[in-house]
């Protein structure tokens, strides 16, 4: 189908075009299987694969944290884009595990891989990171503030995990995803259309009560495991549908495209039966859906990062082709994009 952008205030003007030049990943190298978590808590492998599709997750090593997996991930990209990282001019590192409060994150990575001469800051999205970041990178390259820009989503939920809770402690892993994002000349492939959005109203739903100024952890308070993940499941479970659906419609409607045109879609790493939602709603095959899930669980804004870049190296998404990424994460957030590949 021939494709007919929407007008809509961003595209009044003619766009600046923004590709993705390159992409990488990285997770640590320690598998943590259902059947060594059913040594930890009371579950097991078959309620775990049948009620989320996860088999396995990876955890970092000691001493190996959210910076060190983004500065992995980060050099693939950068080598893929064939960049020099002086190129870079803001790094953006979408994660709700930094490795401290301040500095960001986003600057233990320019420490890194020396991209000195970049600005950088963290995006506080939950899961829906790095689309977000994907969002504020194309904004920055659209009105010709910066020409390229590193993304990053990087988790070491591990760290925020209650190992003693079976309802959250089978979900998570660790890991990291980057991509390049460059203006490189008008009418290249690249991001058609992203769409984000919140709502607060259900903050109280997916949400980490201790260690900010709210509740600092203190030593009488320090066994309460406020400093991990609280969720309530099933009502995350039902708003996650519904802002990935929406979020879906609305990106590919500023597109100009509908869902027949995808040729792949990356969704949020949560679920597999939230994946198998979406895809019934939507009208689309599974197959359509690249699905990792089962060997990571949920990294949060590293999973559709992570996704992306096996999607990308395997094959599955050739040039061309039209893909939606769509995303969801405590907030609430949501975000999604359209990239011709
Ligand atoms: N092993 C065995 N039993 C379990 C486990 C487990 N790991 N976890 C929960 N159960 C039990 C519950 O205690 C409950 O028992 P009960 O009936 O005796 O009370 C029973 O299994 C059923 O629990 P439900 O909550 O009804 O299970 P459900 O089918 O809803 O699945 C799940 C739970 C997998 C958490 C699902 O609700 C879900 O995927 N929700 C969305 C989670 C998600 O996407 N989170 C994203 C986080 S994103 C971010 O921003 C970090």
């Amino acid at each position: 189908m021939k494709r007919q952008p929407r007008s809509s205030p961003r595209s009044a003007k003619p766009r600046r075009s923004v590709s993705i030049v390159g992409t990488g990943s990285y997770v640590p190298e320690k598998i943590l299987t259902n059947a060594a978590l059913s040594t930890m808590v009371d579950t097991t492998d078959e309620w775990i694969t049948t009620r989320t599709g996860i088999k396995e997750r990876r955890i970092a090593a000691k001493g190996e944290h959210t910076s060190d997996m983004a500065t992995k991930a980060a050099l693939a990209a950068i080598e893929q884009a064939q960049i020099d990282p002086s190129e870079i001019e803001l790094i953006l590192v979408a994660t709700a595990t930094p490795d401290m409060y301040f500095p960001a994150t986003a600057c233990l990575v320019q420490q890194k891989i020396g991209a000195l001469k970049a600005a950088c800051l963290d995006v506080s999205a939950a899961c829906a990171g790095f689309l977000f970041a994907v969002e504020i990178a194309q904004q920055f390259i659209t009105s010709h503030t910066y020409d390229t820009v590193l993304v990053i989503g990087a988790e070491k939920l591990s760290s925020i995990t209650n190992w003693t809770d079976r309802n959250t402690c089978v979900l998570f892993g660790d890991g990291a995803g980057a991509a390049i994002l460059r203006h490189r000349g008008n009418g290249a492939h690249g991001v058609i259309s992203t769409h984000i959005g919140s709502d607060g109203q259900y903050a109280d739903i997916l949400f980490m009560p201790g260690g900010g100024c709210r509740t600092p952890i203190t030593r009488e308070n320090a066994h309460q495991n406020l400093q991990t993940i609280h969720m309530s499941g099933k009502e995350v479970y039902k708003q996650a549908i519904t802002a990935m659906l929406r979020a879906s419609k609305k990106a590919l409607d500023q597109a100009g495209l509908t869902i027949d045109d995808i040729a792949c879609v990356i969704p949020h790493q949560a679920n597999v039966r939230i994946i198998e939602a979406i895809a019934d709603r939507l009208k689309i095959p599974l197959e359509k859906f690249y699905v990792n899930l089962d060997r990571y669980g949920n990294t949060s804004a590293a999973a559709v990062a992570i996704a992306l870049d096996e999607a990308n190296r395997s094959g599955r998404i050739k040039a061309g082709d039209y893909v939606l990424m769509v995303v969801f994460g405590g907030g609430l957030t949501w975000a999604s994009t359209v990239i011709e590949w």
